[in-house]
């Protein structure tokens, strides 16, 4: 929806000069709309709102309300920071909004606030409750691990999901425009990965078991602590890709199909904008363009792609 975010965290934005689209380059509301009314009519089910920010948006309850109200849009969830959650969370779901995605890296305040740059933990932990108060369930929460800044909260994450009927997803870093230094205080690039296998060895004490995915789950593999409400996923684009089974297209701010997050391949719906006419034929173009697998090589940690995460949504 947009690149602009309310946070600046450590893994997704530089701390300044950050270069924004330029205003006149986002599709507008009517512009999105076209593109997924398209897509309904061949076969596009579920909608995913991300940013940037998606919540910053001045549009976003009206583009809420119509991409739920398509024919053919069965299922629209959105990931956010929650950062203005719980103001929005009661006219989300009146909107039509399913289900919330919430970035969550840090149950520590001090650790939120150096992660995000800006945040306020306790802003989103009642963003959270009052997007399960509205009804968008299950929440899923998810957090980047990083090593060396919070892989010692795993135990702590996992605990969450005993209580709570939460679906709690553990992300590998993916390396897109991250490569950088990320301040006094954080490992160097080449010393933050940390993987899936790592993070389910130090969950072993937990005694976790694999269990089946809440409803809207695409690539995590669920577990469950045993007599827990929630459940607990993992994320692994580096180290075992889920490629094969990956069926989602983005659409960029600009208004860029992109097969694939960690390929430069773009399809433009301008062309298409804005009697909608070529759309199908477009979103077909980019669909074909899905490739095989990505070559993210763990041993080189560098992507090729020209976007950084909050250009593309995640
Ligand atoms: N690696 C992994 N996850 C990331 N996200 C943002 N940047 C990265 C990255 N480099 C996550 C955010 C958000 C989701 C959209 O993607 O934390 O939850
Ligand atoms: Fe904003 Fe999400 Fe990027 Fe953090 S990860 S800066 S909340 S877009």
């Amino acid at each position: 929806m947009t690149d602009r975010c309310n946070l600046r965290c450590v893994y997704c934005m530089p701390a300044e000069d950050v270069h924004w689209i330029p205003r006149e380059d986002l599709l507008t509301l009517d512009e999105i709309l076209r593109v997924v009314e398209a897509g309904a009519k061949v076969g596009l089910s579920k909608v995913r709102l991300t940013g940037g920010e998606p919540l910053v948006h001045p549009d976003i309850l009206d583009l809420v309300n119509g991409i739920s109200r398509l024919e053919g849009i069965e299922d629209v969830s959105l990931t956010t920071n929650g950062m203005l959650l719980e103001r929005l969370a009661p006219r989300l779901a009146e909107a039509g909004l399913k289900r919330v995605n919430v970035s969550l890296d840090t149950l520590q305040p001090e650790k939120f606030k150096k992660i995000t740059r800006f945040g306020n933990l306790s802003r989103v932990l009642a963003g959270i409750h009052a997007a399960e108060q509205s009804g968008m369930l299950p929440v899923k929460l998810n957090a980047v691990i990083v090593k060396g800044v919070n892989d010692d909260e795993l135990i702590d994450f996992a605990q969450l999901t005993v209580e709570h009927a939460w679906h709690v997803r553990f992300i590998e870093l993916m390396p897109i425009g991250n490569e950088g230094n990320w301040g006094t205080g954080f490992p160097s690039h080449g010393q933050r990965y940390y993987s899936v296998q790592e993070m389910q060895a130090r969950l072993a004490p937990l005694g976790i078991l694999p269990t089946s995915s809440p409803v809207g789950n695409g690539p995590a593999r669920s577990y469950t602590i045993p007599g827990a409400l929630g459940t607990i996923g993992f994320i692994s684009p580096l180290g075992d890709h889920f490629c094969q089974s990956c069926n989602r297209l983005r659409l960029t701010a600009d208004g860029h199909l992109r097969p694939c997050l960690f390929s430069r391949d773009e399809v433009s719906v301008r062309e298409a904008l804005p009697s909608g006419a070529g759309m199908i034929d477009l979103l077909q173009t980019a669909v074909a363009l899905k490739p095989a697998g990505h070559h993210l090589e763990l041993s080189a940690l560098t992507s090729n792609s020209n976007r950084i995460m909050c250009q593309i949504g995640g």
